[in-house]
């Protein structure tokens, strides 16, 4: 299975949701070869992966490859590699302004894109002028890549209702454009945990004797587990119903 967080507007918490749904529990316990692939050429994972191996983190787990060509031959090559060696591959696509070659083979290439996005008039508007454009054409030019793109709400208040955030993105979404049930809600405790090479499990266990930090970051590790098995059961249903044509 292949799931891309793609988003070309910057800073919608890509990265971070790759690197925490590569390491969560239900991933874990889902898939034997977990990849995670970063395309971003800045390389904002490949600091945070040398800093985990410089303080000896595990890094066996999940194994991370970090593909900084902007030549699509070369990076087409090097994804198509890692998606056959491993049963679970996670791409973290960099926000892209022009060009968005990254944007276009991911959304081609995933059987899951998620589409971090906040609940913002002004990001649904540029979600419809500079992605969905290619999600269109995509979805037009090969009718069964319909249904693989999934927009997840993020930063949303933490008492935010998932129900309603569904029903509202529902509501606006294009066509070919579903939203996810689950949120990725703001959290103080990613200001944090990911400069030190840690994930959030990791992290969580570090502040464990800290009232306060422990229950935030308990919270966020709860927000990520549910995203992950959201994502793990589309990629089953997905799975049953090609096998079932
Ligand atoms: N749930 C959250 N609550 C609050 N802050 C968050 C959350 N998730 C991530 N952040 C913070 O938001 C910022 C952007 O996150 P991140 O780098 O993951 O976004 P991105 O989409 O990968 O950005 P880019 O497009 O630049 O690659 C970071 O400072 C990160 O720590
Ligand atoms: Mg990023």
């Amino acid at each position: 299975m292949i799931i891309g967080f793609v988003q070309t507007k910057g800073g919608t918490g890509k990265s971070t949701l790759a690197v925490n749904i590569a390491f969560s529990n239900a991933v874990a316990r889902a898939f034997d070869s977990i990849a995670l692939v970063e395309l971003d050429p800045q390389g904002t994972l490949r600091n945070w992966w040398e800093e985990r191996e410089e303080m000896g983190y595990d890094c066996s787990r999940v194994s991370f490859h970090h593909i900084s060509s902007t030549q699509k031959e070369v990076f087409q090559e090097g994804i198509k590699a890692i998606a056959q060696h491993n049963q679970l591959m996670i791409m973290d696509i960099p926000g892209e302004g022009t060009g968005k070659l990254h944007t276009r083979f991911a959304c081609a290439f995933c059987d899951i894109a998620v589409i971090p996005m906040r609940q913002s008039t002004n990001d649904e508007s540029a979600f419809l002028t500079n992605l969905y454009p290619i999600i269109k054409d995509i979805v037009l030019a090969v009718p069964e890549k319909r249904g693989r793109f999934h927009v997840l709400p993020v930063f949303t208040h933490p008492r935010t209702s998932i129900d309603k955030c569904y029903a509202y993105f529902n509501e606006v979404l294009p066509p070919y454009v579903t939203c996810l049930k689950a949120v990725y809600p703001a959290r103080s405790v990613y200001e944090n945990f990911n400069r030190k090479g840690l994930n959030l499990n990791e992290y969580a266990a570090v502040v464990a004797t800290n009232r306060k930090f422990r229950q935030q970051v308990e919270k966020a590790v709860k927000d990520v587990e549910t995203i992950a098995n959201r994502l793990i059961r589309i990629g089953r249903e997905k799975n049953a119903s090609a096998k079932g044509k």
